[in-house]
């Protein structure tokens, strides 16, 4: 069964990495850059901690010059620099200089999220008949893995040999009992970058002792460039019938609602500033859009889940995940960050599309489950593609 499960998993994902990258081969601006430069992967150190443990930077770049950089802290994505509908590059992702801006960062920029991503009602959960008290760090909630979560941690890298594109493989042990979890949970996130332009996260985790699992990467984008304004004008498309609405503390009722004739409809690409400030609810919770909106498809297949596009610069992004919700999350907290090259991040200064199990799962028992038994493997395989649109092929 779990044979099978994973053999369907395969083939469905390559076939929807045929397609994608088909759709990629047939942008003119991508494919006159095709194949100009070598894929490479190269390191450099980024800093250090307190107690001398160096933390490196990883340089990915693509056949296409696509290149995008990525920290050994918390994993995070540092850069993504693409080029716009001109061929102009731009870094599309916030995000810091130096390591120290990350150890210091309470916006968790280009992370890796875990042990469990989003809240956890009270930061309390029971499995088996135990209850386990987790770190309550978003109000009374507990949000992101905890304090000191899996965007705290210095992750082991290997660069890896892929055909088609650059690989780091990164590794975490969380020990039993880290941040109030049970079991040893050893975790490997491999970040890939094709030459199809897609920036491919696979997850994998396995544990000694039962536990809740629910990994996520939090790239904040803005297509115009990181530190560009708001983005207000990124249209978004979202492949979701329903979401889960919460309560003022960001925690789903447990409902699933339909988003046909709510500000949550993005089944047609909807510009995310046109109905945020409505007087709707939901969106004063969240004070803006702070929601996991539930995928319309029928299992664990790697499936389009959301698009954005900024008509600005024409650059757009495809988000596939085999994960059944994505978060939308408009970066209402983001205030006068300082990131990269002294560049500074407003409100609303970017959005995330977090592929992830339901928010709270632990305690929703009619949400798809998040644990994790002893000899089972959790996966999960979130891609994010850049594109242009409106290039003009150059004579
Ligand atoms: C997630 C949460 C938000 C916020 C951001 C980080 O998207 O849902 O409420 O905490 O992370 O600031």
């Amino acid at each position: 069964m779990i044979g099978r499960n994973l053999l369907h998993r395969s083939v469905s994902g390559s076939l929807a990495l045929l397609f994608v990258m088909c759709v990629g081969l047939s942008n003119p601006l991508l494919a006159r850059t095709t194949q100009r430069a070598k894929a490479r992967i190269d390191k450099r150190a980024f800093g250090s901690l307190e107690d001398g443990t160096p933390i490196d930077l990883y340089t990915l770049k693509n056949r296409n010059g696509l290149q995008v950089e990525i920290t050994t802290y918390g994993g995070a994505v540092v850069t993504i620099n693409t080029p716009d509908r001109h061929g102009r590059k731009a870094d599309i992702v916030l995000g810091y200089s130096d390591a120290s801006g990350y150890v210091s960062d309470v916006s968790y920029f280009g992370a890796l999220i875990g042990r469990y991503a989003n809240r956890i009602a009270r930061g309390r959960f029971t499995l088996n008949g135990v209850e386990y008290q987790l770190a309550q760090n978003n109000g009374v909630n507990h949000l992101h893995g905890g304090v000191h979560g899996f965007h705290k941690v210095v992750w082991q890298a290997r660069e890896k040999t892929r055909a088609g594109g650059v690989a780091l493989e990164l590794t975490y042990l969380s020990r039993d009992k880290e941040e109030g979890y049970p079991g040893n949970l050893a975790v490997t996130v491999t970040y890939v970058l094709t030459n199809a332009n897609e920036l491919r996260i696979e997850y994998a985790a396995t544990t000694d002792k039962e536990t809740v699992v629910n990994l996520t990467h939090h790239s904040y984008f803005n297509l115009a460039g990181a530190g560009a304004g708001d983005i207000l004008r990124h249209e978004v498309k979202i492949n979701a019938d329903r979401f889960t609405p919460v309560d003022e503390t960001l925690i789903p009722t447990g409902e699933l609602r339909a988003v046909q004739g709510t500000p949550f409809d993005f089944n047609r690409a909807t510009a995310i500033g046109s109905r945020i400030d409505q007087a709707d609810e939901q969106l004063v919770f969240g004070k803006g859009y702070d929601h996991n909106f539930v995928l319309n498809k029928k299992g664990r297949e790697l499936s389009l889940a959301a698009t954005a596009y900024d008509p600005t610069s024409g650059r757009s992004l495809e988000m596939w995940t085999t994960e059944p919700g994505v978060q939308l999350y408009t970066g209402n907290f983001l205030d006068k960050v300082r990131g990269k090259a002294g560049r500074v991040y407003n409100y609303r200064g970017a959005f995330c599309l977090e592929a992830q199990h339901f928010p709270d799962s632990p305690n929703q028992p009619a949400f798809p489950p998040t644990i994790l038994k002893p000899g089972e493997r959790y996966t999960q395989t979130t891609v994010y593609k850049f594109m242009v649109r409106g290039a003009k092929e150059k004579p």
